[in-house]
């Protein structure tokens, strides 16, 4: 939250704390049995509980007030849910009772007024749209089409740390994963990069950045109605005018494609763009796509898949980096499945369990997208407790994943915990198993999860196999790196990942 936000809520706590006193004693509903949480204040609820890290506080709630905790952001009320056991109740047995997310302003601006896919009700188009994805857009067979752009980018970021090593020259890693993980998606979506330090893919790179940042800014107006007409923050006009930018882009990227397809299109592959126009064509398609459908659609692709996935590998590299044992183990797996010669593929790794051990342990302690955001939609009762419809729901997937009931020392990185005793990898990421979420559950589950798996485990076992590397500043090998978390709701490294890469094998091996 910025310093503006904190002031605002600060204010308003100052306010109600002077009514407080009154008030606390009609919060509490009588008649019907809400879950515990802490006492309330007038207009802002608990707002100030909140602070800058989400999942910490409330995972400090959690051991306070227990698993399934009822709160209230102004006058929004919200359930906080922080166990397995909790999860599933929520995720499986009322599953659709809970298939919604809340809307904010901002979402519901940039998503082109509620024409977006990851926020949109759980009905037709959602359902439509989920279809595509499953069948067309992230499906196995479509992700094989974009073999050749995920294989170009890879190689492309280990040249670059390439000649970083020759050169001595230590690396920004964590901004070069973001980089090269938007170039695939954007090419993917609209056969556009978005790395360079000018032209198109500047514009590109800043839109994003602004797009992403204003969609998760706190906004006081989402929930205390007395300000939704005041723009105190300054936020609706920044809303706007990001918005018209990235519209205009989206625009002439949209006309292209249908120019292009006039004049050839058929053999090259086509990108998701190309295939949501084909189907907005389509008479006998089960739903008309709009072009706003299709720009939200894209918009929501890359904000959901990049700044997750490349976080996933930069997390993954830092505890490979403070781990030199499972650093070791990794090696050796790769020298002895692939050898030296020729550069680890997305098709090695289903012979490699324990790199995708080390993923799963990776996203387990440091789950990118680390609070799950659902709505109700209908009254339930759970565990005994009445869920109002129209209740925000947080799932703490941070403080799932480090449960003491379900993980044996849950503050240790021991990718071991995910090999079975036949040496394979166990327990599935794909919401089947309540204490390992990091891709969410059921039908709103995260559609990207095969795309974000190929991406990190490739990357990582190609920079496993091809390069050591050294801390900033620390000269030695051996040294460890801060794992500390920025503040904010998708879990950014607090200190940046600068490295000294330091080439093993040379030459590279080049792809087959
Ligand atoms: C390590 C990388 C990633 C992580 C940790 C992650 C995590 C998540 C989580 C936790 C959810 C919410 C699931 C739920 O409500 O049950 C989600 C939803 C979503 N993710 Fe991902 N994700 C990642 C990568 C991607 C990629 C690469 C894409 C697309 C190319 C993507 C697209 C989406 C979309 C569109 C949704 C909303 C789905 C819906 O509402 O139906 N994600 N993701």
């Amino acid at each position: 939250m910025e310093l503006l936000s904190y002031t605002i809520l600060f204010l308003i706590s100052l306010v109600s704390t002077f009514l407080a006193l009154n008030f606390f004693s009609k919060t509490r509903a009588k008649t019907r049995h809400y879950p515990p949480g802490p006492l309330a204040l007038p207009i802002i609820g608990h707002m100030h509980l909140f602070g800058s890290s989400p999942h910490h506080a409330l995972y400090n709630l959690a051991k306070r007030y227990g698993e399934i905790i009822s709160i209230r952001l102004g006058s929004v009320p919200y359930i906080i849910v922080s166990s397995p056991e909790a999860a599933r109740e929520f995720l499986r047995t009322h599953e659709l009772a809970f298939a919604y997310r809340p809307q904010s302003i901002a979402t519901r601006y940039l998503g082109y007024g509620g024409h977006g896919f990851a926020f949109a009700p759980y009905g037709p188009y959602w359902k439509f749209m989920k279809k595509l994805c499953m069948s067309e857009l992230l499906s196995g067979r479509s992700l094989g089409n974009f073999l050749p752009i995920k294989r170009e980018e890879i190689q492309g970021f280990l040249q670059l740390l390439s000649i970083a090593s020759a050169d001595n020259k230590s690396v920004n890693i964590g901004e070069e994963l973001q980089l090269m993980v938007g170039n695939v998606i954007w090419r993917m979506s609209m056969s556009r990069r978005c790395s360079g330090n000018e032209g198109e893919a500047k514009e590109i790179r800043m839109l994003v950045n602004d797009v992403s940042k204003l969609q998760i800014e706190f906004n006081i107006a989402d929930y205390i109605g007395f300000f939704r007409n005041i723009d105190l923050q300054g936020l609706g006009k920044r809303l706007e005018v990001t918005h018209q930018r990235f519209d205009k882009k989206m625009e002439e990227i949209v006309r292209e494609h249908e120019e292009k397809k006039e004049k050839e299109r058929g053999e090259s592959v086509k990108d998701l763009m190309d295939i949501l126009l084909e189907i907005s064509e389509d008479e006998s398609a089960d739903m008309k796509l709009t072009r706003e459908h299709i720009k939200a659609f894209i918009r929501d692709i890359f904000g959901a898949g990049t700044a997750t996935t490349a976080l996933g590998m930069e997390w993954t590299l830092a505890e490979l980096i403070n781990n030199p044992r499972v650093l070791k183990k990794a090696r050796d797996e790769i020298d002895s499945v692939v050898g030296k010669h020729r550069l680890v593929q997305e098709s090695d790794i289903l012979n490699l369990p324990y790199m995708q051990a080390i993923v799963k342990e990776t996203l387990r302690l440091h789950p990118t997208d680390p609070i799950i955001l659902r709505e109700s939609i209908q009254d339930c009762k759970i565990n005994g407790y009445d869920i109002p419809a129209k209740s925000g729901v947080f799932i703490n997937i941070w403080a799932v994943g480090r449960d003491p009931n379900h993980w044996e020392n849950p503050l240790d990185f021991h990718p071991e915990r995910f090999i079975d005793e036949n040496g394979q990898t166990q327990i599935d990421l794909r919401g089947q198993h309540y204490h390992f979420l990091p891709f969410g559950s059921g039908r709103r589950g995260c559609p990207g999860t095969t795309l974000a798996l190929q991406l990190i485990e490739t990357t990582i076992a190609a920079m496993v196999q091809c390069f050591n590397l050294k801390i900033d500043g620390n000269g030695e090998e051996g040294g460890t790196v801060d794992m500390s978390e920025a503040p904010g709701l998708t879990l950014y490294r607090a200190q940046p990942l600068i490295c000294l890469p330091v080439a093993r094998l040379d030459p590279l091996p080049l792809v087959e």
